[in-house]
């Protein structure tokens, strides 16, 4: 294992109840005027920006809306936050919903002790070291935002998708109720059970040997969603199933699982990004169809041994060569997507031939000078492009 800090410091509130606990928790983070940010509207349906606002209300804390953000969050509406906490002072970012109304929310804490354009942040000329507090209550259990400080904004001009990380991101808490969850489709439920497993494969699939800590840890969460994915998403009431997949997925990708390791491979997110830039695809139907057919393309001799230890140890397949089980462990990954109802093809998601060079070429741009992406096996533009042209 590689050295390593171990720092993990947003403040979970997990489980039935805990919003009762937020003004509290504004409070004890400094917060006295919020900028209550959330999506297109699932918050009011379920009763939870009316449980939110009177809180609010009732414990005297000042708070303006930004509502709206969009699934592949813009950062036309993050400007806008920005804008609203520096002409109202506000000291504190509430979001309320799922992953791309936090990412956004996190944008808006760092644009606000920013003097210049928060798209900054993403396109490589800035960082956020600095933020407002911010606190979360997650309706969507998929993209470990709620313990990282990762966010990850569209930009509808450039039709471009960037990340950023930085420490001053991280929530100082984020509530976690399950409950909230029920309401989450089947579309988006199967979508976040992808997203959280396209986490774990980006950090379990590495090239260091003896990393058991994390790698079993992973393979432990990897169960879990197997496990309770198709619960959820055949009965979206069963608390259980919604239970494990939020925990799971706040595990999955608030750094513990990396620990010792050396930082992910991530080119299937990198190459995801281009598909939700150019053709505003849900992030987790993009990995669920990339995935496999990565795990293909990479798959060679001399790793032939890590896909086999995920075929015994995650999918329990005990028989065959090390090359059969690592063969077979793909196919079980494939299966597993498209029994969750995914469309399994760009094709099916209305993605065509017509701009595959063009996103490979784009997906390699946060490679830097090396022209590649990913560290279990570095990929450049013509192997994106097979990978992308598989994946049709
Ligand atoms: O906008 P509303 O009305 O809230 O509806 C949302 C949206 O349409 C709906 N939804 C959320 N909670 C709901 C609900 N509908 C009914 N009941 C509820 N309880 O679900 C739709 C999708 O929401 P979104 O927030 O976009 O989903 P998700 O949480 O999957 O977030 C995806 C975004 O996160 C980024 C992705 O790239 C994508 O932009 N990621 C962020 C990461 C991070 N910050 O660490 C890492 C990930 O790899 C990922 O890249
Ligand atoms: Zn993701």
């Amino acid at each position: 294992m590689l050295n390593f800090v171990y720092h993990i410091p947003t403040k979970v509130l997990f489980g039935k109840g805990q919003v009762s606990n937020l003004a509290r928790e504004i409070k004890s983070f400094g917060g006295n005027r919020v900028l209550l940010v959330y999506g297109g509207g699932s918050i009011k349906k379920i009763g939870l920006h009316n449980a939110v606002v009177s809180q609010l209300n009732a414990e005297g804390i000042f708070f303006k809306e930004l509502s709206g953000v969009q699934p592949n969050p813009r950062i036309t509406s993050a400007r806008e936050g920005v804008r609203l906490c520096k002409e109202n002072k506000l000291d504190f970012v509430l979001a309320v919903g799922g992953g791309s109304t936090l990412d956004c929310a996190k944008t808006i804490a760092g644009g606000a002790l920013y003097d210049g354009d928060c798209w900054d942040f993403f396109c490589g000329k800035a960082a956020a070291t600095q933020a407002l507090p911010l606190g979360a209550i997650m309706t969507l259990a998929a993209t470990g935002s709620e313990m990282n400080g990762f966010s990850v904004m569209s930009n509808d001009e450039m039709l471009d998708k960037f990340p950023t990380y930085s420490e001053a991101l991280r929530p100082k808490f984020s509530i976690l109720d399950p409950t909230y969850t029920i309401s989450v489709n089947a579309h988006h439920t199967a979508a976040g059970t992808a997203d959280i497993m396209s986490h774990i494969f980006e950090q379990y699939f590495s090239n260091l040997t003896a990393s058991d800590v994390p790698d079993r840890l992973a393979e432990a969460l990897l169960k879990v969603c197997i496990k309770y994915g198709p619960i959820a998403v055949k009965e979206p009431e069963n608390y259980e199933a919604r239970a494990n997949l939020m925990w799971a997925s706040s595990l999955a990708l608030n750094t513990m699982i990396g620990l010792g390791k050396d930082g992910g491979d991530w080119a299937v997110h990198f190459i995801e990004h281009e598909l939700s830039a150019i053709y505003d695809l849900t992030h987790g139907i993009g990995l669920a169809i990339l995935t496999p057919r990565w795990m293909e393309y990479v798959l060679r001799n001399d790793n032939i041994e890590k896909f086999a230890d995920y075929g015994r140890n995650v999918w329990n397949i005990q028989e065959g060569s090390a090359s059969d089980i690592a063969h077979k462990s793909i196919a079980k990954t494939y299966e597993f997507f498209a029994s969750l109802g995914i469309p399994m093809n760009l094709r099916e998601v209305g993605i065509d031939e017509l701009r595959l060079e063009e996103m490979a070429a784009k997906a390699v741009r946060l490679g830097g000078a090396t022209g590649a992406i990913g560290l279990f096996r570095r990929l450049a533009k013509p192997d994106i492009l097979e990978i992308l042209k598989k994946s049709l």
